[in-house]
């Protein structure tokens, strides 16, 4: 079979306990002025910024961010002169620097860029951006995306191209000692899912596959032993390597039905992304397993699915099923609520079932859903 492929990640990444301490040495160079996105608590990180030797604005984000906070730190960076964007924090705060580092190179407005409700104009330009990640996570601080909420619209869309991809990365797994439990829940089984999905995507490569295949095997070490006690620094190490190699195997390999299903729910109640994949993560594998045993037994997306549950539960003779079932035990082992505890109301299934078999994310998934199967897969994850 031909094989081919296009491969993008950060300019360069740096990983390892203690490695974030070398920041203010690693920015020097990349610009004069800088922004700084940070969490809504900057003060947790003033050792590391205390010795940011270029004038530094501060633009705490206390959420997922919407279109009007990026506006908003965009005239912030503006009126500072900022020609360089740092970012130290989780998700949230990357996917905000990253936007704000390439409205600057472009000079648009967010919506010229974003996906669905916006114009979809790919980034082509952007000031060089730092990625710090505080959660394991997202995988931002490697993906050539970030993720905008419109509630006018109702829809979490993406801003993406080549450009987002972050100058530098740099991935400190002691930066997320602090992580409260359902935050490593919510954000390890996202970089769970992140592994998983590119694994068995349409759209996997030979070298996101191997990626892929370590970082799952990292979530499986230490995604319940990070959870159990957030002080376990191999554990966290586990999750922050799944994190960086799920966020670029999503990046180059596409995503699946857990990610359709999360933008689509997102966008239409007020639920942390990572809790959305964790609710959705079990009923999603089950069905797309239940759906190839179907309708295509003999295909490579049953194998996939069986080198998954070899890899989560350590057994050879493990079937698609055993990792359903691993799965489901860790999500219940997590305390992940289901998205009824979000306010999805049941009969918005039909609704949410259809706008998640056209997002894009569905393109990668390992078969075409029916109707039916896309309803089950939502009214499970509630
Ligand atoms: N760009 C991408 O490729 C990509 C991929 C997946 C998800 N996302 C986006 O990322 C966002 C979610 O990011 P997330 O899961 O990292 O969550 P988050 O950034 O929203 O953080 C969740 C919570 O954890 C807290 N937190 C973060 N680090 C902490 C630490 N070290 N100690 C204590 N508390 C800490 C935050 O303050 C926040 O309250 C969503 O907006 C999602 O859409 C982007």
């Amino acid at each position: 079979m031909a094989v081919s492929f296009e491969f993008a990640t950060a300019g360069r990444i740096l990983f390892g306990a203690g490695r974030a301490e070398q920041l203010p040495g690693l920015v020097d160079g990349l610009g004069t002025r800088a922004l700084l996105c940070t969490g809504a608590h900057p003060e947790r990180h003033a050792g590391l910024l205390a010795g940011l030797a270029m004038p530094t604005e501060v633009v705490p984000v206390p959420g997922e961010p919407t279109v009007a906070d990026a506006r908003a730190a965009t005239e912030t960076a503006r009126a500072h002169g900022a020609d360089l964007v740092i970012a130290v924090g989780g998700g949230s705060v990357l996917d905000l620097a990253k936007t704000v580092a390439a409205l600057l190179g472009t000079g648009c407005d967010p919506l010229d860029h974003l996906e669905v409700p916006g114009g979809g104009r790919p980034v082509t330009a952007s000031v060089p951006c730092v990625a710090v990640p505080t959660t394991s996570g997202t995988g931002s601080e490697v993906t050539a995306n970030a993720v905008l909420n419109s509630p006018q619209h109702g829809v979490k869309a993406s801003l993406r191209g080549p450009a987002m991809l972050p100058r530098l990365a740099v991935v400190d797994p002691l930066l997320t000692l602090g992580c409260p439990p359902e935050v490593t829940a919510s954000s390890g089984l996202d970089a769970l899912t992140q592994c998983l999905e590119p694994l068995v995507s349409v759209l996997a490569t030979p070298l996101t596959d191997g990626l892929a295949r370590e970082g799952l095997a990292r979530a499986a070490a230490g995604l319940r032993r990070a959870h159990r006690d957030g002080s376990d620094v191999e554990a966290r190490t586990d999750m922050a390597v799944c994190s960086v190699l799920g966020g670029i195997s999503l990046a180059n390999a596409k995503l699946g039905a857990v990610h359709a299903f999360a933008g689509v729910v997102g966008g239409l109640v007020d639920v942390p992304h990572g809790m959305a994949c964790a609710a959705l993560l079990a009923p999603s594998v089950e069905v797309n397993v239940r759906a190839l045993r179907e309708r295509d037994p003999d295909g490579p997306g049953l194998r996939r699915f069986t080198e998954v549950a070899r890899i989560l539960t350590g057994r050879g003779d493990a079937r698609p099923e055993d990792g359903v079932a691993w799965i489901t035990e860790t999500v219940a082992r997590l305390d992940v609520p289901g998205l009824g505890a979000f306010g999805l109301a049941a009969d918005r299934a039909d609704e949410v079932a259809a706008a998640a078999g056209r997002a894009g994310s569905m393109r990668g998934n390992p078969i075409v859903l029916t109707a039916a199967e896309l309803r089950e897969v939502i009214a499970s994850a509630r």
